[in-house]
């Protein structure tokens, strides 16, 4: 498996994930260890990171390999990402080179960057994260981009089965649509439906109008579902989608109806200020007993009640942990470190 990309797990064989996910649960467990030895893994951070810059400087420490961070613009030269343009503006330097010189040093090569693009046409062809993996030369990590976020669906996944057990056939996922003050990109809800999809889960996705996730995206799940036994439904009914749930996944996302129009999506989205989870959504969750789901950072009060938070309904924190295994077990099988 070495020499591979990451940069979306529906890249990736079904046999591949459960592997990963295996070896995830048992490094965390200790059964399992590995080395990174002299290896390095650089990563380019456009966009800010609390939880997945340090889980993968961590993980390589963790495996003694060693982890290079980079920002475009501070402390290195801003990048142009745009193929064929005039560099007459601000940015020194090309990802075209930065990311062949950047392959010459290190072992892989983590990128986030959420989307800049003007248009959702053009925003969804994650020209970043693939455009880093076209010139790179060392297996690419996407850390986050306009359509996925891969090592977030790793972890869900792993926390999945770990609150609710090995076998999650039939379960039933809600991903719920949540007001937020701002317009975020659709990653980690379609990574977080994907990984409910291959665990065969009955995955519900709740949104108000206008919110759909990208048709592509969206078969993406129902492909992956309907191969791991499970099902896909969309609904625009958040209580209905919540009551019964065995994980209710809240996550934000823009209208890609309105992407690239600040005020017309803010439009649609701003009040929509009761789609939050709460204390009585929960209570309608499976024996009022169903999991708390979110990515993190979240905004209290705003995606979810400060008391779900602070509950034993909240696996947030549970999800932030299982980045670092999820991703210790990725680095293995992508550098070729693994022993056991
Ligand atoms: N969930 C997640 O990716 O967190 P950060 O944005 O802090 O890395």
């Amino acid at each position: 498996m070495s020499g591979r990309n990451f940069l979306a797990t529906d890249d990736w064989t079904d046999d591949e994930v459960a592997g990963l996910l295996s070896l995830a649960g048992r490094l965390k467990r200790g059964e399992a260890r590995g080395s990174l030895e002299g290896r390095v893994l650089g990563m380019v951070y456009f966009n800010p990171s609390l939880r997945t810059r340090t889980s993968f400087e961590v993980a390589m420490l963790r495996h003694g390999g060693h982890a290079v961070c980079l920002e475009p613009g501070r402390g290195m030269w801003d990048l142009e990402t745009r193929p064929g343009v005039v560099m007459d503006e601000g940015a020194a330097e090309h990802m075209k080179e930065a990311a062949a010189v950047l392959g010459r040093y290190v072992d892989a090569l983590g990128v986030r960057a959420f989307p800049t693009a003007a248009t959702w046409k053009e925003a969804r062809e994650d020209g970043v994260v693939r455009g880093f993996a076209e010139h790179a030369g060392v297996p690419v990590i996407n850390l986050e981009s306009a359509r996925r976020h891969p090592c977030q669906g790793l972890a869900d996944a792993l926390t999945l089965r770990e609150r609710l057990g090995p076998d999650l056939a039939g379960k039933k996922f809600t991903l719920a649509w949540a007001s937020h003050p701002k317009a975020l990109p659709t990653a980690v809800p379609v990574s977080a439906a994907i990984a409910a999809a291959r665990l065969g889960m009955e995955v519900t996705v709740a949104h108000p109008p206008g919110f759909d996730l990208d048709p592509e995206d969206l078969d993406a799940v129902k492909t992956i579902a309907g191969r791991c036994g499970g099902s896909v439904s969309v609904t625009g009914d958040l209580d209905g989608a919540v009551h019964g749930a065995d994980a209710v996944y809240a996550k934000s996302w823009g209208s890609l109806l309105h992407f690239g129009d600040a005020a017309a999506e803010a439009a649609l989205r701003e009040p929509r200020r009761d789609w939050r989870i709460d204390r009585t959504r929960m209570e309608s969750t499976r024996d009022g007993r169903g999991m708390f789901m979110h990515c993190l950072p979240v905004r209290r009060g705003v995606v979810v009640t400060g008391d779900v938070l602070d509950s034993p309904w909240s696996a947030v924190v549970d999800q932030a942990e299982n980045r670092l295994h999820a991703q210790r077990a990725l680095l293995l099988k992508l550098l070729g470190g693994i022993d056991a």
